[in-house]
This record gives structure tokens, sequence and C-alpha cells, in this order.
């Protein structure tokens, strides 16, 4: 039997109540469809940092660098605002996705049919929504050096943080994004600000050249990033896949939550490059939400985004297709049936905790998968 290693790193807040309504999937999927999943768990985020003084231990890293995929909750919180800025807990999440080299980060925003009145937006705008962010994730200005605060002397400091793109870490994205676009609508447009910017000056230079190169049946758009956040929120149907840098990506993404109704529901995908002699690429998978401390501990949180953080983990991982599908279903199914946690509660539903939703989307999977 094929054996698939899975690192489970929880994290803080939600992370571990989400968590554990995936660990009930993995379980039915091992008993009853003989998925082979050999999970094993580490400590990220807050959690690490209170019990080794780093948001990630050495063997922990070592672990994610060995398992075939690394499913993570969310990390951060109050408790630790205070705490040095390198061993934070965002930094555990950043040196995961730096050392694990998982430049591309897929954040797919879809609209399910029964939460369109959930949106801030009117539902004509958001029905059958279905877009794909493509962010840049290892380099810009998260990483980018020097990175620094000096005290000037005078009473004033002065913080830097560095915006660098080479071709290449350009043009990588770029093809993803391309070829993510063959197997949907066949439109990319890349986000950047080439008006202020040299780093989005190289970036449109590249897309277009790669464009013209190899890619020249997908129809491809430039925008402005400002403008671009201005779009998704008046008319976010015009797009099929956006990608674009670091920070703007994680911006756009979060506003692309909003449009489907809660950030409770935005799964994503982080990953390397395929590996030249298996083909296989390292790959982490996280809801786009945090650990929101304002609903951690209450059993309320929606625990969608991490379930189809999984689907999308089965489907790019281990090309189980079908069973990504069905868990997909089974989360619009349950939708459709009037069942939501709060985030996304509208009148005449039946309102859930993190614990009934897990179960409601399980039995529904396993109904499916027969
Ligand atoms: P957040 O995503 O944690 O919360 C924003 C709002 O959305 C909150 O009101 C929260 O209750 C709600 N929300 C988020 N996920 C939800 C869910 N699954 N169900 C229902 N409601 C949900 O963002 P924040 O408050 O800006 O950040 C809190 C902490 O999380 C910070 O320390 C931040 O750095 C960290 N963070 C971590 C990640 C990650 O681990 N990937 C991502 C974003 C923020
Ligand atoms: C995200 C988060 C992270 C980011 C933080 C927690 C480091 O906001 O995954 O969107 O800024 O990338
Ligand atoms: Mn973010």
């Amino acid at each position: 039997m094929t054996v698939r290693k899975l690192f489970l790193l929880p994290g803080d807040g939600i992370g571990p109540e989400a968590m554990n309504e995936v660990r009930k999937i993995i379980s039915y999927m091992n008993s009853a469809l003989s998925a082979g999943f050999e999970t094993d768990e580490g400590l990220v985020g807050g959690c690490a940092y209170d019990a080794h003084g780093a948001a990630i231990s050495e063997a922990d890293m070592g672990k994610a660098m060995a398992a075939d995929a690394v499913l993570f909750g969310a990390v951060g919180g109050p408790k630790w605002d205070g705490v040095d800025y390198d061993v934070r807990p965002e930094a555990g999440l950043l040196r995961l996705r730096k050392d694990l080299e998982l430049f591309a980060n897929l954040r797919p925003a879809i609209c399910y049919p029964a939460l369109a009145a959930s949106s801030s937006l009117k539902p004509e705008l958001v029905e059958g929504l279905d877009i794909l962010i493509i962010r840049e994730l290892t380099g810009g200005v998260y990483f980018g050096e020097p990175k620094t605060i000096t005290d000037l002397g005078n009473g004033q400091k002065r913080a830097i943080d560095t915006q660098v793109y080479d071709t290449y870490e350009i043009e990588r994205i770029s093809a993803v994004a391309f070829e993510l676009a063959r197997t949907r609508r066949n439109a990319v447009c890349s986000m950047e600000k080439r008006n202020v910017m040299k780093s989005g000056v190289l970036w449109n230079q590249v897309v277009t050249a790669l464009h013209k190169e190899k890619f020249s049946d997908v129809k491809l758009e430039h925008m402005l990033a400002d403008a671009g956040g201005m779009q998704l929120v008046r008319a976010p149907k015009q797009f099929d896949v956006i990608v674009t840098d670091n920070l703007f990506g994680d911006m756009l993404s979060d506003v692309a939550a909003m449009l489907t109704g809660s950030l409770g529901m935005l799964p994503s995908a982080s990953l390397g490059a395929p590996d030249g002699k298996t083909g296989k690429r390292k790959a982490l998978y996280e809801p786009v939400h945090g650990s929101a401390p304002d609903i951690a501990g209450k059993g309320i949180a929606n625990p969608i985004a991490m379930i189809a953080s999984f689907a999308m983990c089965l489907r790019y991982s281990f090309a189980m297709v079908a069973e990504a599908e069905a868990l997909e279903k089974a989360i619009a199914n349950v939708l459709d049936k009037g069942i939501r946690t709060g985030d996304i509660m509208s009148e005449g539903c039946s309102q859930v905790g993190t614990v009934e939703m897990g179960d409601a989307i399980l039995s529904e999977f396993q109904s499916l998968m027969g």
C-alpha cells in the first residue's frame, strides 16, 4: 500500500480546533478507503515558542522537509505580541515557506452558491465566482535584505524593508499561473505597481516576455495592483487567474476571501518546484485565515478553510482528484442544507459549532465516497 506522509502543524488559536476536523477525515480515509496516510505532528508558532523558545524547532523543520505534505493550522495571538521579532509565531510559518522553497501560493476564491448572500458584496456580483490568486511566496519585501530598524541617534529611528525580485522568481511564478490558467478559463491578470516600483517594472517585463515566448495562447492582462484591488470589489467575476507578488498577494487574497462570505472559507496550497528525478513537489496546505484570537477556544470557528485546504492536498500532493472533488462537493452540500457556522450564518439556516460542521462534512463525504 502507498504510504502518504502527512506532517500536521495545528499551531495556535483556532488552528488546532480546525485541524481536529481534518483528522477525522484522515482517519475515515485510512480505515474505509485504505488511503495509507501516516501522520506525525509538531508545534509551530506561539505554542512552539512556549515549548522551545523558537517558532519552530529544528526537529520539526526536519519532519516538515521529509513529509509528502504539511498541513498547517494557524499561528499567532496577543499572548506573543511582546516576543522578539525573530522568534515571533509568524516567523515559524515564514521559515517553513522559505526553507521548503514553497514559492507558489495558490489561493482559490470560490463563492459557493449557498453563500452568495453572506458576501459583503451584492449576490449578483459574487454568484458563481471562481478566481485563483497565485501569490509569489518566497521573495519580495517579506524576505529582501536589508530588513532593519536603525537608531539614527537624533531621537529618530529608520526602518527598512527591501523589495527584491530576480528574473527567475518572476518567471517561475508566472509559469505556474499560465499553466493553471490553461486548465481553467485561460486568462491571467498580472498585478504590480510598475508606475512606482522598479520591481514592478521588471515583473511586468518578465511576465510579458514569458507570455510571448511560451504562453501566447493564454489571454494576458496587466493591472496596477491598487486598481486591481478596486476591480476585485467592483466586478470580481472579470478575473480567472491573478498572479502577483508576495505582499500584494497577501492583501488581495484577504479581499478575495471576503467576497466568498468569510475568511473562514478560503483554503490555500503552497507548492515548491517539482523534483527533477521524482517529480514530487514539497507542499504545505493552510487556510488563509489566522488564529482568530477573538473566537479561539469557543468551538465556533469555521473549519471549512482547513478542510478545503486538505482537499487541495489530496489534489496537488497525492493526485487523489476524485476524493478532492468529493470533499469539495461535501462542503457545498452541507452549505446547501443550510448548516452554517456563525461567520457565514444567514436567516433560515441552522447555526452549528466547529465540531458539528466537521461532522456534517464528514458524513456527506462518506455518502459521496459510498
Ligand atoms: P484572523 O484571520 O485571525 O482573524 C480575522 C477575523 O476573521 C477575526 O474576526 C476572526 O474571528 C475571523 N475569522 C478568521 N478565521 C475564521 C474562521 N475559521 N471562522 C470564523 N471566523 C474566522 O486575522 P487577524 O485577527 O488579523 O490575526 C490574528 C493572528 O493571526 C495574528 O497574530 C496574525 O499574525 C495571525 N495570522 C496568522 C496567519 C497564519 O497562521 N497563516 C494568517 C493570518 C494572520
Ligand atoms: C498569510 C498571513 C501571513 C503572511 C503571516 C501570518 C506571516 O497573513 O498567510 O496570509 O503575511 O503571509
Ligand atoms: Mn495574510
